[in-house]
């Protein structure tokens, strides 16, 4: 089971969600001129506030963001323009039946994908020759929120009701890289460990319940899900603990870029 998303939360920390993409967009050189790129997707597009930097980018391209959630689709629409527009799809069904497109872009959506680097040669198959592929995934799934999180989760009473929940993880840079060398394509890849420093005993309560918390959270019942998000709350104040009101969050990512 997928989570739901709430636009508004997950765009809470903007500023430091919004790093790693533009820390990937800048490594996106695809050997065809950005003049001449003609077809761009985000996969797992989300809200759509990145989806736009892409058509920044390749202002003359047509620029699609594809999600499946109903939720983050809505928030995106606003941003819809002449060659930028935003389209419901699952990624790996839209993957099995993709025209290859010039720039095959995904920020942060990969992860909730079980068994996603099983997806490497249909990612690297759905870019055109000249053209690239570049995504990054969380690496953080050892640090203390998803720790604790998936503890938690795996106690009595709430146990019970994980089956069936998506569990978000990724790989190491390194995997991605062999997956990708496997089908012929040149690739980079590499890891940045930003260390967030968020204000507040809540911040990051607040950063994984908008994102990698959800699906766990969302799980629960009423009134056990109360229960859940207190302890859980208090273990990661615990654990990011504040000085002069602000906590330091290391967030570790993977990045790849690849050319087919
Ligand atoms: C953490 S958000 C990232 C959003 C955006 N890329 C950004 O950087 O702001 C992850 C997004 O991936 C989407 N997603 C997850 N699994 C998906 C799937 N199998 N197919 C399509 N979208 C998916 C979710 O609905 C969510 O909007």
């Amino acid at each position: 089971m997928a989570p739901a998303w709430d636009p508004k939360l997950y765009t809470t920390f903007g500023d430091e969600r919004s790093r790693p993409f533009k820390d990937l967009l800048d490594r996106v050189r695809p050997t065809v001129p950005d003049s001449e790129v003609r077809s761009v997707v985000d996969l797992g597009c989300g809200p759509g506030g990145m989806t736009v930097r892409l058509k920044d980018r390749w202002a003359g391209a047509d620029v699609i963001g594809l999600d499946s959630s109903p939720d983050m689709l809505a928030k995106a629409a606003a941003h819809a323009r002449d060659g930028l527009r935003f389209e419901q799809a699952d990624i790996s069904q839209w993957l099995a039946a993709a025209e290859p497109v010039d720039v095959l872009f995904s920020n942060a959506a990969l992860h909730w994908i079980p068994g996603h680097l099983d997806l490497m040669p249909a990612l690297a198959a759905a870019v055109r020759p000249g053209g690239q592929l570049a995504f990054q995934v969380p690496g953080n799934f050892d640090e203390p929120m998803h720790a604790i999180r998936k503890e938690l989760a795996a106690r009595a009473p709430y146990a019970e009701h994980m089956g069936g929940v998506v569990e978000p993880f990724s790989h190491d840079a390194v995997d991605y890289l062999r997956a990708l060398q496997a089908v012929d394509a040149e690739v980079d890849a590499w890891e940045t460990t930003y260390l967030h420093v968020l204000p507040g005993e809540d911040a990051a309560f607040t950063w994984v319940s908008g994102a990698g918390a959800r699906a766990t959270i969302q799980a629960l019942p009423d009134g056990l899900r109360e229960e859940f998000v207190a302890e859980f709350r208090e273990r990661l104040t615990e654990a990011y603990p504040t000085t002069d009101g602000r906590a330091i969050f290391p967030f570790r990512r993977i990045f790849v870029v690849a050319r087919p």
